[in-house]
Order: structure tokens, then C-alpha cells, then sequence
């Protein structure tokens, strides 16, 4: 009788352990970016501004807790764990502040920071934010601790099935396309484009070096519609076209570039997401996504609640699913979650040449 119930008990966990086995898509997920991404790195920049641990940010999210992200609810990268199976990579920066166990890293390590760029390595002098090239050595610290901890053989099998996800380029063009116009600018827009394809080249050859063999390039949504830009524009209220135009040609940039890497490196696989169209089908065909605002921000305050940002004093609306936007620049857990499901299984042109799921699978 005992040993029939261990007998099941055994059965019992080898079912449950293989099912959450086969729920993980993938050992692990890294991720880099901005703060589309950040799930807290920035909580930990002690000078920096550009942070979102204080309310209305994190209502929706568990325990109404304001996390460091930059959203009312779960970020696309939350969402994008809760899909390969993961719980959410934590901030690289609370692994090494706390005890840096190194098992720590084994389930994934987010290097995503609120403000970083593509472009101007030398802006982190300022510790606003953690710029893509400090993500990138970062990461190689990590590298260099799981092939310590693994061995070089286990540690390329388990890096090559993770996946590598990169979120960034919306604050290069918002950067360019800022505040003023009457600012007369050193560079093109074509150059400025041009250098953010070719830097971003090199972070990932950089990253293919370090063992990725799997990459999400997450293009820059239609950042020329988000309420801070569409505030600027007090013709109407529209979209600020020249960025939008602009960040346009950078994703189509990064979509030739990744298309040459792939004949250079034949081990690579990716999916690139032309996160500028999806944003812009919700903002174009709202009721298809059950969103009615499309232009006004959720939380702040002034014109489209754009003119102060989010914070505890600002409002903030009563029904979140139904905006497209949280704050002035950044979109409702409503929007990502439909952006995450867009890219892994939806298909071209909105991500290709594979979506995520096809990805992790190959
Ligand atoms: C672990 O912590 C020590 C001391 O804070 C630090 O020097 C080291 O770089 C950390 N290790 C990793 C892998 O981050
Ligand atoms: C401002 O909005 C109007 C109306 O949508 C649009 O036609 C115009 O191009 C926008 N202006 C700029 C500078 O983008």
C-alpha cells in the first residue's frame, strides 16, 4: 500500500516536473533595451531621473507595487517571459547588488534600462541610465560567469537556445526629434539612422561572440505618436510625421542589416518585429483592439495628459485596457500584451522572417 502511493507520488512529480519542462521554451532569456524593457535596473542609478518606482506606474501590476516599470501593469518583456515559460529575467543590477549568487544568472538577466540609446556611449558618464554598451559588457560578465560555472561545452549549448532580446532605438529618435526644432543639428537624419544600424551591428557581433545565437530585434514603434510628440504639434494634434518617417528608415535599416548578418553568420537565427506598424494598427483601427483613446495619455496631466508627466499627484484614468498609452511615452500592459502575442505568432510583415515561436523552435 506504501509503496503503491510512492509509486504514484513518483508519477505524480515526474508528470508535473515534465510539464513545466516542456511549458520552458527556452533555458533562458536576455534581454537589453530601454525602458520598454526595464524591469527595475534603473531603481538602483542612484542619480538617475528617469525612473518609475513611485505611483500611478505598477496599478494593475500584483500588489499594486510601482517596480521601476515603466507602465501601469507587466512590460512586454513580462509578457514575453510568461510566454516561453519564464518568470521575468530580473534586473542585473539587483543580482549584483544583493548576493550575487551566481545561479542567479542561469534563468536569464534583463540589462534594459529607462532613457538608454543606441547611439553615444559616453552619455552614461552621467548615470542616467545604463547605455546599450554597458549592457553589452554587463552581459559579458555574466558570460563569463555561467561558462565558469557550466563549462565552455554546456555553457554554448545553453547560450545558443536562449534567446536575446533587444528593445531599443525609440529614445535616439525622440532625442533627435525632441523638444525644438529650431535647434539647427550636426548631423542627417539619414546619418543619425546610419549610425544607429551601425553600432547596433556591433553590439551584436559583440553578443554573437558571447555565445547568442537566437535574436529578437524589436524595431521602434511610431514613437512620433505617442502624446509627448503628438502634444507638439498644435496644428491638429497629430502624429509627428518627420519622426515617425524616421523611424520608419531605421527599421527598415536594421531589417537589411540583420538579413546581411544572416548570410555572414549562418548560425544565427532572428526575428525582427516592425513594432511600427503594430503600434500603428492599434492607433489607426482602435475597436479591432478594443482600445477607444488612442491619443491622450493615461496617467498625467494638461493637454492629452502629456504636458506633466505620471506621477502620484497626476490622474490617472479609471479603465486602462481601453487606452493605447500609460504615460507620454509609453504604452498600457493592454497594448504590449497584444504586442507580444503579435510577434509570436502572428506573421509578416509584422514579424519576420519568422515569428518568436518559430524562433525558439528552430
Ligand atoms: C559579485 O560581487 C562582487 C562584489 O560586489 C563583484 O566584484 C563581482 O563583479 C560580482 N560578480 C558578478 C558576476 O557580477
Ligand atoms: C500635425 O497634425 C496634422 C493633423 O494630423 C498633420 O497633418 C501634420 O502633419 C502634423 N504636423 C507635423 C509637424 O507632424
Amino acid at each position: 500500500m506504501a509503496q503503491h502511493y510512492v509509486s504514484l507520488l513518483f508519477l505524480f512529480f515526474t508528470f508535473t516536473f515534465t510539464c513545466s519542462m516542456a511549458a520552458k521554451m527556452v533555458p533562458a532569456v536576455f534581454v537589453f533595451g530601454d525602458s520598454l524593457v526595464d524591469v527595475g535596473n534603473n531603481n538602483y542609478l542612484t542619480l538617475s531621473i528617469a525612473k518609475a518606482n513611485f505611483p500611478h506606474n505598477g496599478v494593475d501590476f500584483p500588489g499594486k507595487k510601482a517596480t521601476g516599470r515603466f507602465s501601469n501593469g507587466r512590460n512586454a518583456a513580462d509578457f514575453l517571459a510568461e510566454k516561453l515559460g519564464l518568470p521575468s529575467s530580473p534586473p542585473y543590477l539587483s543580482l549584483t547588488s544583493a548576493s550575487n549568487n551566481s545561479n542567479a544568472f542561469l534563468g536569464g538577466v534583463s540589462f534594459a534600462s529607462g532613457g538608454a540609446r543606441i547611439l553615444d556611449p559616453t552619455d552614461s558618464l552621467f548615470k542616467q541610465s545604463i547605455h546599450l554598451s554597458k549592457q553589452v559588457e554587463y552581459y559579458a560578465t555574466v558570460y563569463a560567469n555561467l561558462v565558469e560555472q557550466l563549462g565552455t561545452v554546456e555553457a554554448q549549448k545553453y547560450f545558443s537556445k536562449s534567446l536575446y532580446a533587444i528593445v531599443i532605438g525609440g529614445n535616439d529618435i525622440l532625442k533627435y526629434f525632441g523638444a525644438s526644432d529650431v535647434q539647427p543639428k550636426s548631423t542627417t537624419p539619414q546619418e543619425l539612422v546610419d549610425s544607429m544600424t551601425l553600432m547596433m551591428t556591433g553590439y551584436l557581433k559583440r553578443l554573437y561572440n558571447l555565445g547568442a545565437r537566437k535574436f529578437l530585434v524589436v524595431g521602434i514603434p511610431a514613437v512620433g505618436c505617442c502624446p509627448f510628440q503628438r502634444n507638439q504639434n498644435k496644428t491638429g494634434g497629430g502624429c509627428k510625421e518627420e519622426s515617425n518617417y524616421w523611424c520608419n528608415k531605421y527599421n527598415e535599416g536594421a531589417k537589411s542589416m540583420l538579413q546581411a548578418m544572416k548570410t555572414e553568420f549562418k548560425d544565427i537565427n532572428y526575428a525582427f518585429s516592425d513594432s511600427y506598424n503594430i503600434l500603428l494598427n492599434f492607433i489607426q483601427k482602435p475597436a479591432n483592439y478594443g482600445f477607444t483613446e488612442v491619443k491622450a495619455a493615461c496617467c498625467g496631466l494638461g493637454n492629452l495628459n502629456a504636458d506633466v508627466p505620471c506621477s502620484p499627484i497626476s490622474q490617472y484614468c479609471p479603465k486602462r485596457t481601453d487606452h493605447v498609452f500609460w504615460d507620454l511615452f509609453h504604452p498600457t500592459e493592454a497594448t504590449v500584451k497584444i504586442f507580444i502575442d503579435t510577434i509570436f505568432d502572428g506573421s509578416q510583415p509584422y514579424v519576420s522572417p519568422v515569428n518568436v515561436r518559430q524562433l525558439v523552435a528552430l
